[in-house]
């Protein structure tokens, strides 16, 4: 799949203890101010920072205080129906704040935009304007919009948009790491998924900017890209000039080469389309982080069919193999959905012994929730009761704690190169960071005064939890 990343994916410990950084640009320039709050996967993240570069431009700054705003901009998910849920009551409270605030107005942006524009602003009048993922360049005409009392829509989905123009304005940035679109849309159709929908067919934005902004980042600093994508190993753009083809794996080995010091992640790949060739090229360059987000949703052949994921169990089992064959000290973690349609108690077995099989040191895991206008909601129904549904899932969850913590154990006794982000969450007298394999560790500052924000040290695994270790730092 994609790059789906839950709201926890982004809002983990590194940077809820995170305070926030002052906005590239200085808000005190600016007349009119914007406020944005984002929902959903990276990708939602990574577009609200092109929204920010697009408002700059019509004159807006950004604020984080919601009074101070003339704009409030919500940038929403679907993927679960709960996602959506968590956005209207988002929205109710911020109409409240309008009521006392004359001239605010307020948007809502992303993958909620298409499925609910009608009813959000003209039923409900929750919202002034409704703008897709694709429209983000007519935000400024459709705010003049909004502001004559018209009603502001745009949610056309493009065959090409990419933004790769825009220079991005880091949002809520820890400056040591930065995510970079280097594709929009997806093109797979798995049956559960909304995403096809609202964000449209895929896209590959051109090498030459991607290459530009990482370049960028890394002149400011920042230690850390994460390439991003609804499935990055179907990245292919070609370069007219060179008369060159640039895979992913190529793309990939483009932005390791632009410094030894920067690490390069990437999310997310689709098991059907991962290569060899992907692989080599992370084995080759100690600075592409050692870890794949690998989503099987299901480990029953029967369910991947319906889920049209294009691959069978053993062909995933295979590609863990490979994994762990080409990279023998690579992070392996999932999506899974527990309680899709028709499975049964063998089906969720095989889920559970798959999670065993490809001991995944973590994983994002759901109960299925199903999406008006997928495949799945108009082919096949919802026949699995909620509590069924929760049942599997709480032992899915179970068995990942135990996965997640024998997978630690197992680093008891190594010493890593650890990315120092920040202050642990739980205590400033220690520091957090993570390894090649995306993995947490929190180690104690010598001092008090020691600044190791944004470099690199070598930690030795002393101590774990199931979802953190703890080490010492060696000199
Ligand atoms: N119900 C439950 N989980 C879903 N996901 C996507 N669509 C649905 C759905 N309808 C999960 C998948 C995906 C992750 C981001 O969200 O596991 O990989
Ligand atoms: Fe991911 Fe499949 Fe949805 Fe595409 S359709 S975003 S690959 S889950």
């Amino acid at each position: 799949m994609n790059t789906m990343l839950t709201t926890d994916k982004v809002h983990d410990e590194a940077r809820q203890g995170e305070a926030f950084q002052p906005f590239a640009n200085d808000p005190n320039q600016y007349k009119k101010h914007f406020y944005i709050e984002s929902y959903g996967c990276a990708m939602n993240f990574a577009d609200s920072e092109v929204v920010a570069s697009i408002l700059n431009g019509a004159g807006f700054g950004a604020t984080r205080n919601l009074e101070e705003a003339n704009l409030i901009l919500l940038n929403t998910c679907s993927i679960r129906e709960k996602a959506e849920q968590t956005v209207r009551k988002r929205l109710t409270e911020f109409r409240k704040i309008k009521e006392r605030t004359p001239g605010m107005l307020i948007g809502m942006l992303g993958c909620m935009a298409e499925r609910l524009k009608a009813q959000l602003l003209e039923q409900e009048k929750l919202v002034d304007l409704v703008v897709g993922p694709d429209a983000y360049r007519s935000l400024p005409a459709l705010i003049e919009e909004a502001e004559s009392g018209q009603k502001a829509v745009n949610v056309l989905l493009s065959r090409d948009e990419t933004y790769g123009d825009i220079a991005p304005i880091r949002l809520d940035s820890n400056g040591i790491s930065a995510f970079v679109s280097i594709m929009r849309g997806c093109n797979n159709m798995c049956s559960f998924c909304v995403v096809p929908f609202t964000r449209g067919r895929e896209r590959s934005r051109d090498a030459h900017s991607i290459i530009q902004e990482v370049q960028a980042l890394c002149d400011k600093g920042y230690k850390e890209v994460t390439l991003l994508g609804q499935n990055v190993d179907s990245y292919y753009w070609i370069d007219e000039q060179k008369d060159e083809t640039v895979t992913f794996a190529a793309l990939l080995e483009k932005v390791a080469l632009i410094s030894p010091d920067l690490r390069v992640r990437f999310s997310t790949s689709h098991p059907k389309d991962i290569t060899d060739e992907v692989l080599f090229t992370m084995a080759k360059y100690e600075n592409i982080c050692k870890y794949i987000h690998l989503p099987v949703q299901s480990g029953s052949s029967r369910i991947l069919q319906l889920m049209n994921r294009t691959y069978t169990r053993e062909w995933y089992m295979a590609k863990v193999d490979r994994i762990r064959e080409l990279l023998p000290d690579c992070g392996i973690s999932s999506d899974i959905i527990a309680g899709f349609c028709t499975e049964t108690e063998e089906d969720h077995q095989e889920t559970l012994s798959i999670m065993q099989y490809s001991g995944y040191d973590m994983s994002y895991m759901f109960f299925y929730s199903e999406r008006p206008g997928t495949l799945a909601a108009r082919r096949y129904e919802d026949d699995i009761p909620e509590e069924v549904k929760k049942r599997r899932l709480q032992e899915i969850v179970d068995l990942q704690g135990e996965l997640s913590r024998q997978s630690n154990l197992k680093d008891l006794g190594k010493t890593f190169k650890v990315l120092v982000e920040g202050n642990s969450r739980k205590s400033e007298s220690d520091w957090m960071g993570r390894n090649s394999q995306n993995k947490v560790i929190v180690f104690p500052k010598k001092d008090l005064n020691e600044d190791l924000k944004g470099t690199y040290v070598m930690v030795k695994v002393t101590d774990c939890t199931k979802t953190t270790l703890r080490g010492e730092r060696e000199l």
